[in-house]
């Protein structure tokens, strides 16, 4: 017996259904069992479709094969056909009516040897139509079977089962599909529904606007670099007010440059002034050491574009880019050049760059001229992770070259760091970040740290105390809607280790054109980038845009320079969202903010249209309270008790709660 008692079917045919689905046995050999699905006329394999538009957490989608490429096992059983994936893995198919019946036999395969968990689920129309139980590794394939009378679209999930997604690897074994009679065309798989991004695109004002964090920090002595981030129409000129001893303000560029004379705080009055109008913040200065990021660090980062294909021209353009774009005007202030820039140390042991980078020096004198700042990347074993040399036993002399350079933000990575590895537990994943941060310590100029050993022996609870300023707390981010919702997830509970000088890294964007290498335009439908572009903010997360700066499109502009989502970013409280509530397929989540509002964010994380209601209840909050929808830019007037929005399919309500005037339109 194949197990289809275990089968949660939730459309009523699909119980019945499940039953006359079973696979014809035609063959038996030794314990081995191999099923063939008869291909009639009216029979249309999934293996028939284009897999290569299933979206999922590791490896790639295999026609008739496991995720691992060997042939679809499960308990002994082999199939000859389906398809092999692994959570968190999302086919879409759109059906037009073409059939009227999907069946397939469901499991973990023999490959992960017994281990994994996972969830099958298939939606029609944007209801669920059947659900496997949890399906451990070793389970029986049980069979799924869904009447698809009339439907027009379908969705095949699988779901990790609560425990991450490490051994998910999932077979959709004999699937397919039973045609409808006389149907003209056949099922097809597509990509996630390109519903509109909710959200508007408002010109930017001509009037200066002062954006950006409203707080930095360096260490006295040192080189100071700060450019006034300011929106409007150029020419621009700037002003300050209180600026410490040791610092000025170039009148035409907007760039602040000098060195603080000592430790303390210096309350200064920004002003920008251009044809149309005067602009002017307050803006707190810091002195002090370890005073950096008091906000997350926002810029660019050439890996899930160029990875190995970055090189110093490509480098300078997205730092002229960033200007010339306008992203510069709302803050984004790091260009991170990642691996692959290492050759061969020298004779005397200093790290070189090779010929891809000519001038390290240079380019970092290109990028300061623009008021920006330089970031490289490194790892603590013998090796980076793409192979080149990297830091073990040069980190005092690699952090003195970086420093000679003028470069200001570290990403330090882990991998090779296992060959050499000391010591145990926490020792071992502290040791190598530890031990950078002395030599660090002992240059004299500012870098920023970040750690990027993907979350190891809970890297937030020893980050802040090993002198990070921000840690990655997952493995690599992808352009797919599994990557993202399993990242956003990965964040709950975390909160607590986040504040001013030290933030959780959830990974750097995947908006525009993005691709390791071969860019493409994003795989992230607009609703998907909006929700990621909101959560990033309301988890302080590091800004660090991904995309080819050449080509940026006016939607990803906007998305990245809406200063109302960006303030929450920056918020100077620096306390991050908490999970409020979160049910199969919608979460909320809310974040304090510095002026005592609060900010709400309402995902919609399933396949169909949902209204989505919070009460001030869930979030401690009462009274008669102003609500603002920030991808709208409306104000939704005053509410007593709470609000309900629809959020459409991969969406996001992004609000702001409290005491403030949301009565004007
Ligand atoms: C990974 C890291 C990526 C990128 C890559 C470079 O470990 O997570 O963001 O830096 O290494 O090889």
């Amino acid at each position: 017996m194949l197990g289809y008692t275990s089968l949660v079917a939730l459309s009523s045919s699909s119980y019945s259904n499940a039953i006359s689905a079973q696979p014809k046995l035609n063959m038996v050999t030794g314990s081995t069992s191999i099923y063939d699905v008869s291909t009639s006329g009216n029979i249309f394999p999934i293996d028939k479709l284009d897999l290569s538009k299933c979206s999922q957490g590791w490896g790639s989608p295999e026609a008739d094969l496991s995720v691992d490429k060997t042939p679809l096992t499960i308990n002994g059983v082999v199939y000859k056909s389906g398809f092999g994936t692994h959570a968190q893995s999302v086919l879409q198919i759109n059906l037009n009516r073409s059939a009227v019946k999907f069946t397939s036999m469901v499991g973990i395969d023999d490959a992960t040897k017994g281990q994994g968990a996972v969830i099958f689920e298939v939606v029609v129309d944007g209801k669920i139509a059947a659900k496997s139980p949890v399906m451990h590794g070793g389970d029986a394939a049980v069979p799924i079977s869904v009447d698809l009378t009339n439907a027009k679209r379908m969705i095949l999930i699988v779901r990790p089962a609560g425990d991450g997604i490490n051994f998910d690897h999932a077979d959709w074994a004999d699937a397919q599909f039973e045609l409808a009679p006389g149907a003209t065309t056949t099922p097809q798989s597509a990509t996630t529904p390109l519903e509109p991004a909710r959200m508007i695109i408002p010109v930017t004002p001509a009037k200066p606007e002062i954006h950006g964090a409203t707080i930095t920090g360096a260490t006295p002595h040192y080189r100071f670099r700060f450019l006034v981030p300011v929106s409007g129409k150029r020419p621009m000129t700037y002003f300050a007010k209180g600026l410490p001893p040791g610092l000025k303000l170039n009148m035409h560029t907007g760039i602040i440059t000098g060195a603080l004379p000592h430790d303390g705080k210096w309350n200064v009055k920004l002003i920008a002034k251009n044809a149309l109008g005067t602009a002017s913040e307050m803006f707190t200065i810091v002195g002090g050491s370890h005073k950096l990021a008091l906000t997350p660090p926002m810029g660019w980062n050439s890996w899930n574009c160029w990875a190995g294909a970055v090189d110093q021209s490509k480098v300078a353009d997205a730092a002229k880019e960033m200007v010339q774009t306008g992203l510069a005007d709302y803050g984004y202030t790091y260009i991170n050049i990642d691996d692959t820039w290492e050759a061969p140390r020298a004779p005397d042991g200093e790290i070189m760059a090779n010929q891809k980078f000519p001038s390290m020096r240079a380019l970092a004198n290109k990028v300061h001229s623009y008021g920006l700042k330089l970031g490289i990347y490194s790892s603590p074993g013998p090796t980076t992770c793409a192979g080149y040399p990297a830091s073990y036993l040069h980190e005092l002399q690699d952090a003195q070259t970086y420093s000679k350079w003028g470069i200001d933000y570290l990403k330090y990575d882990w991998c090779s760091y296992t060959s050499v590895a000391k010591g145990t537990g926490l020792e071992y994943y502290w040791l190598p970040y530890a031990v950078m941060r002395g030599a660090l310590n002992q240059v004299h100029r500012d870098i920023l740290f970040s750690f990027c050993q993907y979350g190891m022996d809970d890297v937030w609870k020893w980050g802040a105390a090993t002198g990070g300023n921000c840690w990655r707390d997952t493995g690599d981010i992808r352009d797919s809607w599994s990557s993202l919702s399993s990242i956003i997830n990965a964040q709950i509970g975390l909160q607590k280790y986040n504040g001013p000088g030290h933030w959780n890294d959830p990974d750097m964007l995947v908006v525009g054109r993005v691709g390791w290498g071969d860019p493409h335009p994003t795989h992230l439908t607009p609703n998907e980038q909006l929700m990621h572009i909101s959560m990033w903010s309301m988890f302080s997360a590091p800004l660090l845009i991904g995309c080819d700066m050449t080509k940026l499109d006016p939607f990803t502009l906007a998305i990245l320079t809406n200063p109302e989502v960006l303030a929450i970013n920056q918020d100077p409280l620096g306390k991050t969202a908490y999970l409020v509530s979160k049910t199969n397929n919608t979460e909320i989540w809310e974040r304090p903010l510095a002026d005592g509002t609060h900010a709400v964010a309402l995902l919609n994380m399933g396949y169909s249209d949902k209204t989505i209601s919070v009460s001030w209840k869930q979030l401690h909050l009462s009274g008669d309270l102003a609500v603002r929808d920030l991808w709208l830019h409306k104000n939704e007037g005053m509410h007593k008790r709470g609000i309900s929005f629809k959020v459409p399919i991969h969406g996001v309500v992004l609000v702001k709660i409290g005491h403030f005037n949301a009565n004007k339109a």
